[in-house]
């Protein structure tokens, strides 16, 4: 049985943004972010707060969190204790803390052990817990690692479940690469929601690399999954992640909900007009269907 509503998480202005070669202006990502806004989006990861030696794409991430208008779930991504301050300093009040299952990744990513994270993350999480802020934990290379191949459901499952304990409102589980195909998705999110508690909020992460998102999405769906991480545009990858394309576009998935009586209150139009804000600062067309028929 498919649920009648289901949540998109808007990870455009971040996962989008992070892996495009053009700098895009701040000013630039300000109104694409209240374009997203104004088509209904409610929850997004605006922009993340990381060395700016690695991802110098996200270097303006203060002045992004000052001046984005603060309506709805504003998420800030951050792997460590000095993202945590600079974001909570800018005005954040949602922030994401992310991991690699595989220690390979989680080395090229965050030049640390996944064991190494975990450690450092705990007590930035309890903490922020204790503040009242809203904690994400996303969770990368759930399904495979670009460089140790499949990851076995179990090792995904003890990440999560220390995140939980740790009390952590949202577990964004990541095929980061888009290896995953629907019945990995399927047997993935089955497996989580059975074994995870019924109070954490569980998301989906879908990149698109192989055009497997939409199914999986829907096998997902089938396990009883309705958050989902989507990206306007088609946008994203991780830089450290070697082959990773964007994430499953928004309006490609708000389209195939809406198609299946499944609300997102969100205006597709409306997304397709934030895109152009930004289709003309980005290196490669955007290629997904709902947008190119609204440019017809
Ligand atoms: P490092 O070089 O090992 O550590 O980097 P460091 O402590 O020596 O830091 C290097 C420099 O960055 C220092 O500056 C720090 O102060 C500074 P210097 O002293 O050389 O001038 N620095 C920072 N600056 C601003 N904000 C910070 C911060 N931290 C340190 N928070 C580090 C370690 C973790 C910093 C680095 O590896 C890093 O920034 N990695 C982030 C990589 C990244 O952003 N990846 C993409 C996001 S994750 C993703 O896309 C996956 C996801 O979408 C899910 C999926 O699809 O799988 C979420
Ligand atoms: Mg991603």
């Amino acid at each position: 049985i498919l649920p009648k509503k289901a949540t998109i998480i808007e990870v455009g202005p971040r996962d989008g943004l992070q892996n495009e070669s053009m700098i895009v202006p701040p000013d630039v990502k300000v109104r694409f972010i209240e374009a997203l806004q104004q088509s209904g989006i409610t929850e997004m990861e605006i922009t993340s707060f990381v060395s700016p030696k690695w991802v110098p794409q996200m270097a303006d991430a203060v002045q992004i969190v000052s001046e984005s208008p603060k309506n709805g779930r504003q998420i800030v991504l951050t792997p460590n204790e000095k993202g945590v301050v600079r974001a909570l300093e800018s005005g954040a009040n949602s922030v994401a803390v992310f991991v690699g299952v595989s220690d390979s990744f989680n080395k090229k990513n965050i030049n640390k052990t996944t064991a190494e994270s975990m450690h450092e993350l705990k007590p930035i999480v309890e903490q922020l817990k204790k503040d009242g802020v809203f904690v994400r934990a996303c969770i990368s290379t759930a399904f495979y690692c670009p460089f140790e191949g499949k990851i076995n459901k179990e090792s995904t499952l003890a990440i999560c479940e220390e995140f939980t304990s740790w009390g952590v409102d949202e577990l964004s589980v990541a095929d980061t690469i888009g290896m995953a195909d629907p019945v990995e998705s399927y047997e993935l999110f089955s497996y989580l929601k059975e074994e995870l508690s019924e109070t954490v909020l569980l998301t989906a992460h879908f990149h698109d690399t192989r055009k497997m998102a939409l199914a999986n999405i829907f096998a997902s769906l089938q396990a009883g999954i309705d958050r989902f991480d989507t990206s306007a545009g088609g946008l994203g990858g991780c830089p450290f992640a070697p082959g990773a394309t964007g994430n499953v576009a928004t309006e490609d998935v708000v389209h195939m909900l809406h198609h299946m009586d499944i609300d997102t209150g969100i205006d597709i139009n409306k997304l397709c007009e934030a895109i152009d804000l930004i289709a003309g600062y980005v290196s490669k067309p955007i290629e997904s269907g709902m947008y190119r028929l609204y440019k017809q």
